[in-house]
Order: structure tokens, then sequence, then C-alpha cells
């Protein structure tokens, strides 16, 4: 029976549109070893690679579960146990491996025998510590999936005590793609709203060093940002709203991106 992707949005919290989760799953078809993943949530993404990927591979995903949106999903070990049950409903739980840290915690403690198969990157925008981490893991021809890709979207936000939050984790991601594709590191495949599809070179099978000086520079770009700003949804006031008329809270979702400020 054909996958309802639908699913991964109404019964784990999926963050993202289903046509990108049905990407993702295609993707992960063509992944030749283990996918890596870095922000979990609720498992969605990671459930989608899980549903394409061949039988004898698993997904590992990383996720602080703390900190952020986390924090309305309870402590680290709520958090933790919401994602494994998500895990068990969709059939995957023997397919994902759930690492709790950040990125950079976790990642001396992961081993990837065969290398990495596939990057799924959907964490806070910080894309260069992740190209840094494990891009000479990431075997050539490999899929890399880069989630808040948009090159004009700064958020300015008011938070629930009154402050000024600047959000532009979209745009810094946009500025290192444009930066890892002109290194010829990254090959664009497709964007499909605001996830970013591609793939690393196949030529790219030696070692790279990542010039820090080059990535200081991206992020002094971060001085003064333009873009539009989306007011701010206020996921916690609407929990009850989800159970009473899903298709409302869900619409709204997509309208207003959720924040926890
Ligand atoms: C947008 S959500 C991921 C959505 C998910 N992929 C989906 O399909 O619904 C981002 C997640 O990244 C996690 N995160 C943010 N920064 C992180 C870091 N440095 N290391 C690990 N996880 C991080 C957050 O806790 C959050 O759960």
């Amino acid at each position: 029976m054909q996958f309802n992707f639908e699913k991964l949005i109404t019964s784990a919290n999926g963050m993202l549109p289903t046509s990108v989760y049905i990407a993702i799953s295609e993707a992960a078809a063509n992944a030749k070893a283990d996918v890596l993943e870095v922000g979990t949530a609720h498992g969605a993404s990671a459930i989608a690679a899980a549903k394409g990927l061949s039988e004898h591979l698993l997904v590992k995903t990383i996720d602080r579960l703390q900190g952020g949106s986390r924090e309305l999903y309870g402590d680290i070990k709520q958090n933790a146990a919401m994602v494994n049950a998500n895990f068990i409903e969709f059939g995957v739980e023997d397919r994902i491996q759930l690492f709790i840290g950040s990125s950079e915690e976790v990642a001396p403690t992961l081993k990837f025998d065969n290398g990495i198969g596939m990057l799924i990157l959907d964490a806070d925008g910080a894309i260069d510590r992740d190209f840094r981490l494990y891009y000479n893991l990431l075997k050539p021809g490999a899929p890399i999936v880069i989630d808040d890709y948009h090159a004009s979207s700064v958020n300015v936000m008011r938070s629930l005590n009154g402050h000024c939050v600047i959000d532009q984790k979209h745009r810094l991601t946009a500025l290192f793609i444009d930066y890892f594709e002109a290194k010829g590191l990254l090959i664009r495949d497709k964007v499909i709203k605001e996830t970013y599809f591609g793939v690393k070179p196949e030529n790219k099978n030696v070692d790279v060093t990542f010039d820090l000086d080059d990535f200081i520079l991206i992020y002094r770009q971060l001085t003064f940002g333009k873009g539009k700003s989306r007011p701010t949804f206020i996921l916690k006031g609407l929990e009850g709203l989800k159970s009473a008329a899903p298709k409302i809270y869900f619409t709204l979702k997509k309208i207003f991106r959720p924040r926890n400020l």
C-alpha cells in the first residue's frame, strides 16, 4: 500500500509541505549508505527518509530536543518519548536511530563505516558547521537536502516578553548554499517551496578543507538584512485548536510559521 505522506503532518507534527516529504523519500531511495539528519523535531523528515531508503540502511537523526520550539513539548525525556512513539506509529523504529544533543556534541560519537549516503539539514541555519562536520564523510553523488532556503527572508518578530527578534536563518542558509555551489561542493537539483535539494559532486572524492575566513565574510553579511517580515504565530495558545479543528490549525500553521519565543 502506498505511504500516506499527509499523515506525517497530522500525526508527526511535520513542519514541511507534503511535496517536500515525498521528495525526501525519493532522494533517500538513491542513498548508497546510511542517512544523517540534523533537526529531528517530531521525526517527520526522518520517517519520510526511512520510508524511501533501501531496507538494509538506517537513518541517524540528531536533535538537541530542548530550547526553542521543543519547550512546547516538555523536557528532553518527554520530547524523546514523543519522537520514539512516532517512529513506532509509522513502523520505522528499527530503521531510525535518534541521537540527542547538538550537532557538534553528537558528531564525534557517530560511526559511518560506509560513509554517509544522504545528508538532511533542517536545524538552525548554521549549515557551515554541518558541512565542516559531515561533508568529508558524505559519499560522492549523495543527496543533500537543506531546509529554510530563502534568499530574502528576514523575519522580524515580537517575542512574548516584548523583545524584537530578528531571524535570518533562511538568508544565512541561502548565502551558504550560494557559496558552496560557487566552490563546486554542491550541485543544485531543485528547490521545493523553501527546501533545497542538491547532490555532492561525483568528483569530490578527496577531503575538503573549509576556509573559516570565507565563513566569517558570509556571517558579516548578516549585519543588515532586508526582506519580508512574517507575523508571529504563538503555537502554544492554539494547541486546543489542533485537536478541535485540525484543518483550521494546519492551515494557520502553513500561513504563519509557528514561533515559540
Ligand atoms: C525545523 S525543526 C525540524 C523539522 C523536522 N525536520 C520536520 O520534518 O518536521 C528544527 C529542529 O532542529 C533542532 N536543532 C536546532 N539547532 C540544532 C543543533 N545545533 N543541533 C541539533 N538540533 C538542533 C531543534 O531542536 C528543532 O527540533
